[in-house]
């Protein structure tokens, strides 16, 4: 008998489920990513925006697993197939650098002041490869000419501290690409440099992720930046996906009460001739989070169901997702249907 044969789907290159980080101290549980789930394809750049606290960078170092030692995971990371969080600590440090990188918003985060750029992209090639110390130090250059840094067997030679800041973010660029991983990670990567060398930084890292077929997740607190480089947007609340879709889905046609609000609260393009308008209520205490929606005591469309357990997420399009009960009926009937 014959039987068909599907085509294998491709392994995410990322792939979260149920994700949740939490940390102890002073007797009190700070729960600071609450139930997020998403998978990541090679070539796809996903970009995730919140207000400060909401647990972007703690869910970013839970991939890498560099959180502090008071965090305690629950969920799955997988990594090209590979879950993260039953690895040993070596097994999970030689996949950083190889198959993950992060770039940092402060590249003094990434390099040891005391070692030049060369030294220290020569050292993570040789610690991930089987490569002589010669063809190590050609690579070396090669990532500098890649991240478009002149003069680039002089510059190996520089500390740290003798480039300019757009230049050292470019030489950390260099270093988390040096062995070709498959996921990078860039938390607010330009967020502390000048407009014109943020442009710079951003366009080469959108030309590097699609040349190296990488999967980006990139955070940002620039809507701007969030719909030039996204294939798809994440807006995190109290540690929850709250709404998901392509750019133009949630920059444009935002239907979570609070992406809502936080475009409001934003300069942006698409909002010339808009009064700004502040968020009311306060973030929410990470240490004792509502029964229900985490945003429904600041919500202005709250309703009673909203503080009585999580809402669903609801599909509003194929590629659009909000949790919030108060959607159209038509997009739950889609979620039904
Ligand atoms: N090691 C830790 N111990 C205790 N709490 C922590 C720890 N690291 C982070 N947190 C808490 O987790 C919450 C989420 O922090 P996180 O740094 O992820 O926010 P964020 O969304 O990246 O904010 P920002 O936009 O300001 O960078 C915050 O309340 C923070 O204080
Ligand atoms: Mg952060």
């Amino acid at each position: 008998m014959m039987t068909a044969c599907a085509t294998p789907t491709p392994t995410p290159a990322v792939s979260v489920r149920d994700l949740t980080v939490a940390f102890a101290r002073n007797g009190a549980t700070i729960s600071a990513v609450n139930g997020v789930s998403y998978d990541l394809a090679r070539g796809e750049v996903l970009t995730i925006i919140g207000e400060s606290g909401s647990g972007k960078s703690v869910m970013l170092r839970a991939l890498l697993g560099l959180n502090s030692n008071s965090a305690r995971l629950g969920g799955s990371i997988r990594i090209n197939g590979v879950d993260m969080t039953q690895l040993d600590d070596e097994t999970r440090s030689a996949m950083r650098g190889r198959d993950i990188s992060m770039i940092f918003q402060e590249p003094s985060t990434a390099f040891d002041p005391v070692y030049t750029i060369g030294e220290q992209i020569i050292e993570t090639v040789l610690r991930h490869e089987d490569a002589s110390y010669a063809e190590a130090h050609s690579r070396a250059k090669e990532m500098l000419d890649l991240v478009s840094i002149p003069s680039a067997e002089r510059r190996l030679r520089n500390f740290p501290h003798e480039m300019s800041g757009g230049m050292r973010q470019r030489a950390m660029i260099a270093l988390a690409l040096a062995c070709r991983p498959s996921v990078l990670l860039a938390d607010e990567p330009t967020t502390a440099l000048d407009a014109t060398v943020q442009i710079q930084i951003l366009l080469l890292l959108r030309k590097l992720q699609r040349e190296l077929d990488m999967a980006l997740i990139f955070v940002t607190h620039d809507m701007g930046v969030a719909a030039e480089i996204s294939d798809r947007v994440a807006v995190m609340y109290a540690g929850r996906f709250v709404e998901t879709g392509s750019a133009e889905d949630v920059l444009l046609n935002a239907s979570h009460p609070y992406t809502r609000a936080m475009l409001k609260a934003t300069v942006h393009a698409g909002m010339r001739g808009q009064t700004l308008t502040t968020i009311q209520g306060a973030p929410p205490d990470l240490r004792a989070l509502p029964q229900g929606c985490s945003f429904s005591p600041r919500c202005p469309a709250v309703q009673t169901t909203c503080q009585m357990a999580q809402p669903p997420s609801v599909s509003l399009s194929q590629t659009h997702m909000a949790a919030c009960t108060q959607l159209p009926v038509s997009a739950v009937a889609c979620r039904l249907g």
